[in-house]
């Protein structure tokens, strides 16, 4: 991984137009599909349709709100350098645009998914302070079991979770929210979806590349606050303190 930097000049014609229609498409069914701190943090970072956003212009209505950041990086990032990232509000974010012809599946992020998908979360509060959290835990899971179980959470939550109830879930998942194959697959009675449970969600495997058979509905995010507190109480590893 390497720090990056991100240039207007660098997106083509073709980059602002599949924004564009990355944008519209979601927003059709966002409206009723997405938790409401998701649809008020696109709206305070001022994502719209018309181009592919820089990361400065997102920071500069992010950063006095909550404090986070979004920072450009390229290439891979192992899972503590990730976490470690977090645990200073800082989020590594790709900076390309997924090609034309591949709008509804890619096999790494982009743009549109590390931005669209995850930042506008970070514009609200109580989410803005849990991630931090997620970061501090990942940054002290010393052992592979322990970073197994914070990528789970992680998965299960920031990535493909949902919020509400079973009968009346939400999406606010990275993963769901930049995906409108996956929201349809979430919210269309071919997945599974089961209250949020710390430990049934620690003993739920997952791959990267398949669409999920279980997920998991937040009655609300303080209680994904309460379960990294949990599990950063569980964790063997350096005594790390948690912000309080
Ligand atoms: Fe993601």
């Amino acid at each position: 991984m390497t720090a990056a930097a991100q240039h207007p000049g660098q997106y083509t014609p073709d980059d602002h137009a599949t924004w564009a229609t990355l944008v519209r498409t979601r927003m059709t069914t966002l409206g009723h599909t997405a938790a409401d701190e998701v649809l008020n943090g696109i709206e305070t970072i001022g994502l719209t349709p018309g181009r592919v956003p820089m990361l400065s212009e997102l920071n500069a209505r992010l950063t006095p709100r909550t404090g986070w950041q979004v920072v450009p990086v390229t290439g891979y990032l192992n899972p503590r350098e990730f976490f470690s990232f977090l645990a200073d509000r800082r989020f590594p974010s790709t900076t390309h645009v997924r090609p034309a012809d591949q709008l509804e599946y890619i096999p790494s992020p982009d743009i549109f998914h590390d931005v669209f998908g995850h930042v506008p979360l970070h514009a609200d509060p109580t989410f803005a302070e849990l991630l931090q959290r997620f970061g501090l835990l990942g940054s002290r899971a010393t052992s592979d079991d322990a970073m197994e179980a914070v990528q789970r959470l992680f998965w299960f939550t920031v990535e493909f979770g949902l919020v509400g109830s079973v009968d009346n879930a939400r999406i606010y998942g990275s993963g769901l929210v930049s995906s409108i194959a996956e929201e349809r697959h979430a919210l269309g009675g071919t997945c599974t979806l089961r209250p949020f449970v710390l430990e049934t969600v620690l003993q739920q495997s997952f791959e990267v590349d398949v669409v999920q058979p279980t997920l998991f509905v937040l009655p609300h995010f303080r209680a994904l606050r309460d379960a990294v507190d949990r599990l950063a109480g569980q964790l063997p590893g350096p005594d790390t303190p948690m912000i309080s």
